[in-house]
């Protein structure tokens, strides 16, 4: 990618918003399948869930491995340096949360003994990367509920401030993260963009 660009690349848009729909879907799932009654619907949905996770976990590292390739596109200059900063600290937050949710699924799952078959494809099943355990099992499912939570809060932070940028401030911070062909940027030449500190 050109460093000077002003525009996210079409692979990161994608990744960005197929990763976000899945997350969203994920957490809501599993919100939702915990207090089923224990039926064959339940376990479809933990299998749903445990699908969702394992994608979101390939897309982060096939963002992680586009975004050691790519650097962050300029910023609007109307940024100001902190606000560079938080974006930065938040994105790489966001992140380790995308690697670490589902890492502490999986294990979760190895320590209740129920193996995550990706797909329902046997040949996809991942190894347990725990011994079956309940007070493991127990531990490890709290960790999973915190992690979820805080990555709400982050996410809500990380959206409520796009949608400051592009409704009150009205920049291209939002802008650059949509298709090119939705939207029309504001930046006219990369004069009016600055590096993001990251
Ligand atoms: C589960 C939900 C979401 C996650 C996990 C997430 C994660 C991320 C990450 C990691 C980045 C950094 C990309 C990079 O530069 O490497 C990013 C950028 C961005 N996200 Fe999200 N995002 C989510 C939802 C949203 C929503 C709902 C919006 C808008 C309302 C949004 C707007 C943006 C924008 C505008 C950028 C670019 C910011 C910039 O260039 O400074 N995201 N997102």
């Amino acid at each position: 990618m050109n460093p000077r660009r002003t525009h996210y690349t079409n692979t990161a848009i994608a990744l960005h918003w197929v990763s976000a729909l899945l997350i969203a879907g994920g957490f809501v799932l599993g919100l939702t399948m915990v207090d089923l009654p224990v039926s064959p619907r339940k376990l479809q949905w933990y299998s749903y869930h445990k699908w969702i996770g394992v994608t979101v976990f390939g897309l982060v590292c096939l963002r992680l491995l586009w975004r050691l390739r790519h650097p962050v596109p300029l910023a609007p200059s109307g940024m100001r340096p902190w606000q560079r900063h938080v974006a930065g600290v938040t994105h790489w937050a966001l992140y380790v949360l995308l690697f670490l949710i589902p890492l502490s699924g999986w294990l979760y799952s190895s320590a209740s003994g129920y193996p995550v078959v990706y797909l329902g494809i046997k040949a996809l099943q991942l190894p347990d990367l725990v011994h079956k355990g309940k007070a493991m099992a127990q531990v490890l499912r709290l960790v999973h509920e915190l992690l979820n939570y805080t990555l709400l809060g982050l996410v809500l932070v990380h959206a409520g401030a796009a949608l400051k940028h592009h409704f009150i401030d009205d920049d291209d911070v939002l802008r650059r993260m949509l298709p090119r062909r939705a939207v029309r940027s504001k930046a006219r030449d990369e004069s009016s963009c600055v590096a993001i500190d990251e």
